[in-house]
C-alpha cells in the first residue's frame, strides 16, 4: 500500500444525528427529524448530487384509475422478482404520502402523470418537466436553510467509528484536515458508485464510499453485482454524460440504429417501453451507434415537456428536432445493491442507517424500475427519521480514535475505471472478472494527497466486492448479464451477501 501518514483530527464536534449526503434521502431525513435534535449534514457538495440531476420524476399510484398493487406488480416484474415483496409494498403504499410530503415542502408537482418504460400506466409525477430532481432539491434546500438545528458541513467521509454497542461517530476530511463528528446515529445517504465506470450519468464523486465504509465496520452489503445502465445517455460529451430521460420514450421517442431502423422489437415486444436492463442489453448486442429520435413527440410537446433534454442536446451542438436523432449510449446510472437495511433503513450495526442509493432495502430486485429511486429516498428517509426518534439513546461510547493513518499512494481513477469497464460492463464473463480481480491485486499506484488516496483505496475494495458478487451470480437476471452462463444454475435466485461472514441468503418468493 505504500507510505502512510498519521493524522489527528483538528476539530471535535458532537451531534444528535449525522447525515452523510445532501441528496433527496439525506435532506428528507434531516427535515423529518424534530427541530429539538442537533443534526449535521456532511457533503462534498450541497448543489451537485444525483438527486439534483434527476430527470425522471417520482412514481406513485395516486390517480383514481391507478392502484399501488399495479405499481407493486410493475416494480417486481422490472426487478426480475428478486425484490423483497414486503418492502415493495411499503414503497408503493407510502408513495402517495411521499408526494404529499414533498408538496408540503414546497414542490409544485404537475397535475398529470407521465408514463415511463416498465410502468403499465402513467404514474410518474414531475415538477418542472424533466428537471424534477432540481425542482425538488431547490424546495428542500429552501426548507433546510430555514432550520436552526441543522449544520451543513463540507467534507468527505473518511471512516465510520463504532464500538460494541453500535456506531458512535464518523471521521471526515476537508481541505487536508480531519474532523471527528461524535454521534450515536449516523445516516448514510451518500449515493451510489456509478462514478467508477468510464461512462456514467452521476456526479464523478459517486464512488460508493458510504457502502464500503459501512462494510468495513461490519455492515452487510448485498446485490453489488447489479448496476443499472441507463440506455439513453447522450453520447456527445465526456462523463458525466447528460441523461435523456426515459419519459421521452414513454412519450413516443424511438431508439434507432445508424440506418434509422427501430431494432428493439427484435428482442422484446415492448420495444422502447421495455425496462432499462433489456433496452441497454439489446443496444449493446445490436452494436454500432444508437440514436434517440425524439421527433415523433412533436416540437411543441418536446419543448414544453422536455426542456432540459432539448437544452442539453443543443448545448452539445445537436438540435433534436432540426438535426434529428441524437447519438446515445448506455451509461452506468444507478447502484442497485448496497448496505442491507431493515424496513426502517437501519443496518445490522445499531444506530447506522443507509437510505437511498447506498442502501439495499430490497425494493429494486435485480433492476430498478424507472422513477422509484427519488421515491425510495423519501419513503425510507421518512421511515428512518421516525425510527431514529423512537429509538432510545444508546449507551455512552467507550472510546474514540486519537488519530487515523491515511495512505499516500493509490491506484489512479483511470486505472480503476479501466478495470471496471473491462469486467463489469453490460455483459460479464468469468474470465474477465478473474482478470480484473488479479489486476486489482497488482495495480500500479501513484502518489497523491492522503484523502484522495484513502478514497481510491476504499473504491478499489468496493470494486473487488462487486467483482466477487458478479462472479458468484451465475446466469443472467435483471441488470446482471453473464455472457458465459446462459443456463440458470441452482443458486441463480439467491442473494450473495458480504459482511462479517459472507453468506448466501434466499430472497425468493
Ligand atoms: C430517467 O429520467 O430516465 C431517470 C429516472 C430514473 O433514474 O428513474
Amino acid at each position: 500500500m505504500g507510505l502512510m501518514m498519521q493524522m489527528t483530527p483538528s476539530h471535535d464536534l458532537s451531534f444528535d444525528a449525522v447525515v452523510v449526503g445532501a441528496g433527496i434521502a439525506g435532506l428528507t431525513v434531516a427535515l423529518s427529524l424534530p427541530s429539538t435534535l442537533s443534526i449535521a449534514i456532511v457533503s462534498r457538495s450541497f448543489t451537485m448530487t444525483s438527486s439534483h440531476w434527476a430527470k425522471g420524476g417520482m412514481a406513485a399510484a395516486r390517480g383514481a384509475d391507478d392502484d399501488p398493487a399495479e405499481h407493486l406488480y410493475d416494480t417486481i416484474a422490472a426487478g426480475g422478482a428478486l425484490n423483497d415483496p414486503e418492502r415493495v409494498a411499503l414503497l408503493v403504499n407510502e408513495a402517495p404520502n411521499a408526494i404529499e410530503f414533498l408538496q408540503h415542502q414546497g414542490v409544485a408537482f404537475e397535475t398529470q402523470p407521465e408514463r415511463e418504460a416498465g410502468h403499465g400506466r402513467p404514474r410518474i409525477w414531475h415538477a418542472d418537466g424533466d428537471a424534477t430532481g432540481a425542482a425538488i432539491m431547490s424546495a428542500l434546500g429552501t426548507r433546510l436553510r430555514a432550520t436552526r438545528n441543522v449544520t451543513l458541513i463540507d467534507g468527505t467521509m473518511v471512516e465510520l467509528i463504532n464500538d460494541d454497542n453500535g456506531v458512535i461517530g464518523i471521521m471526515i476530511g476537508h481541505q487536508n484536515a480531519l474532523t471527528l463528528l461524535r454521534s450515536p446515529r449516523i445516516v448514510l445517504a451518500s449515493g451510489g458508485a456509478t462514478g467508477l465506470w468510464g461512462d456514467h450519468t452521476s456526479p464523478n464523486a459517486n464512488l460508493g464510499i458510504g457502502i464500503v465504509s459501512a462494510y468495513r465496520v461490519g455492515a452487510i452489503a448485498t446485490d453489488l453485482e447489479f448496476t443499472q445502465f441507463h440506455p439513453t445517455a447522450i453520447a456527445l460529451s465526456e462523463s458525466p454524460l447528460s441523461l435523456a430521460t426515459e419519459a421521452l420514450r414513454g412519450a413516443g421517442a424511438w431508439i434507432v440504429d445508424e440506418e434509422g431502423k427501430r431494432f428493439l422489437f427484435a428482442s422484446d415486444p415492448a420495444g422502447e417501453l421495455a425496462t432499462r436492463d433489456k433496452v441497454a442489453r439489446a443496444m449493446y448486442r445490436h452494436g454500432g451507434q444508437a440514436y434517440l429520435d425524439a421527433r415523433p413527440i412533436g416540437r411543441e410537446a418536446l419543448e414544453k415537456r422536455f426542456p432540459t433534454f432539448v437544452r442539453e442536446a443543443r448545448q452539445q451542438g445537436h438540435d433534436p428536432m432540426a438535426a434529428g436523432p441524437v447519438p446515445i449510449r448506455p451509461a452506468a446510472h444507478y447502484t442497485i445493491g448496497g448496505v442491507v437495511t431493515d424496513s426502517w433503513g437501519e443496518s445490522n450495526i445499531p444506530g447506522l442507517y443507509a437510505i437511498g442509493e447506498c442502501a439495499s432495502s430490497g425494493v429494486h430486485g435485480a433492476n430498478r424500475l424507472a422513477s422509484n429511486s427519488l421515491l425510495e429516498g423519501v419513503v425510507f428517509g421518512r421511515r428512518a427519521a421516525r425510527h431514529l426518534v423512537d429509538t432510545p439513546n444508546p449507551v455512552s461510547p467507550t472510546h474514540f480514535p486519537r488519530s487515523t493513518n491515511l495512505p499516500t499512494t493509490a491506484p489512479s481513477r483511470i486505472t480503476l475505471a479501466r478495470i471496471v469497464d473491462d469486467a463489469l460492463g453490460i455483459e460479464r464473463n468469468a474470465v474477465a472478472i478473474e482478470r480484473a480481480l488479479e489486476a486489482l491485486t497488482d495495480v500500479t499506484t501513484c502518489e497523491m494527497d492522503p484523502f484522495s488516496a484513502h478514497e481510491l483505496i476504499q473504491a478499489s475494495q468496493l470494486v473487488s466486492m462487486m467483482l466477487i458478487a458478479a462472479r458468484e451470480r451465475h446466469g443472467t437476471i435483471g441488470a446482471h448479464t453473464r455472457a458465459d452462463e446462459q443456463v440458470e444454475d441452482p443458486h441463480y435466485r439467491l442473494t450473495f451477501a458480504m459482511g462479517s461472514a459472507p453468506r448466501r441468503e434466499a430472497r425468493v418468493w
